[in-house]
């Protein structure tokens, strides 16, 4: 499925809306304020299209009575059926400090296209496309999947620079890449951002490596997807309440490795608009009374475009 280009715009202007319903909420030192702000704007807006919509990556599962939970139904009923992967507000740290990196992500594929995930952790790797897909791997030791990296670009290790997100969780590998010479770029929240520094040699990351959120994984892939770069990830079930959500989603093999080709089936439409600024779009800009946003906007084979948009501050 290919989507038009009106389909496109209608969720551009959902996720900079949600984003500039974040924007008298920064700096307030209150991640809960920024974060419903944003979800009460996107659902409110995706509920006016004329979609035949599902969460399949939500804010949350039904028994938690969130807005935007998986499963909930959007959209007028009248139209394409879809998937739909919501990150109202990623970073809500950033959101809450009115610091870089904050984002409103959302991800819409075919109806099936998109993978149906629980809110727990994944194991990440997303690396640069000119790596071979084969040279880098979940189940390689690290030294294994950087020296790979290396070598298919003709570098020395001392050249490489791998992405994670600075958490206890992850001290082994950092220790294991500084004991190589690698280079480290330490993210302090959102690996949504993090993952797509692999985009582009601009940024100079060659890879992402790690543990975070599995949703924001899923709405990374689909980005990544444009741009041909590998995905892979590995859900970590932990407590028997994931086991069991797990299972009702229908996963049966709680060990397995998703190829972004088993997250991202088809095409799929990403969108993340700045609310602060990052490394990929500016943040709100208030200017004579209109907002100003920027959007990264991605479609496999089609279209990767940063869209700005000026809407009337009312
Ligand atoms: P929130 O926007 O929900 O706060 O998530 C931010 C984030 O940094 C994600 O980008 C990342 O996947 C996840 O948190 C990591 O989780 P944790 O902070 O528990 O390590």
């Amino acid at each position: 499925m290919s989507f038009n280009k009106n389909l496109i715009n209608s969720f551009v202007n959902i996720t900079s809306k949600a984003a500039i319903s974040c924007f008298k909420y920064l700096g307030k030192n209150d991640k809960n304020l920024a974060d419903k702000a944003a979800t009460d704007e996107m659902r409110k807006n995706l509920n006016l299209l004329d979609i035949d919509g599902k969460v399949v990556i939500g804010e949350g599962e039904l028994d938690e009575a969130p807005m935007l939970y998986i499963g909930e139904k959007l959209g007028t009923g009248n139209g394409p059926r879809l998937d739909i992967a919501v990150d109202p507000l990623e970073g809500t740290n950033f959101a809450a400090k009115n610091l870089p990196g904050a984002l409103s992500v959302m991800a819409v594929s075919k109806k099936g296209d998109l993978f149906h995930a629980p809110e727990t952790y994944m194991n990440k790797l997303a690396v640069s496309a000119d790596v071979p897909f084969d040279a880098t791997d979940l189940d390689f030791d690290i030294e294994k999947n950087v020296k790979n990296i290396a070598d298919s670009k003709k570098k020395e290790l001392n050249q490489i620079t791998i992405c994670v997100l600075d958490r206890p969780r992850h001290a082994d590998i950092i220790e294991k890449l500084k004991k190589i010479h690698v280079n480290v770029k330490l993210i302090t929240d959102g690996d949504v951002s993090g993952a797509l520094l692999v985009t582009n040699k601009k940024y100079n990351v060659d890879a992402y490596f790690g543990i975070g959120g599995g949703p924001e994984g899923v709405l990374a892939a689909s980005a990544l997807d444009a741009y041909n770069c590998k995905f892979q990830g590995r859900f970590l079930f932990e407590t028997d309440e994931d086991k069991k959500r797990a299972k009702n989603m229908g996963i049966t093999d709680l060990n397995k490795k998703y190829d972004l080709k088993d997250i991202v089936k088809g095409d799929s439409i990403f969108c993340a608009t700045g609310i602060t600024k990052n490394e990929h779009v500016n943040g709100v800009i208030l200017n004579e009374g209109k907002f100003i946003t920027e959007t990264l906007v991605t479609c496999k084979n089609t279209l990767i475009n940063v869209v700005k948009k000026e809407v009337p501050a009312t």
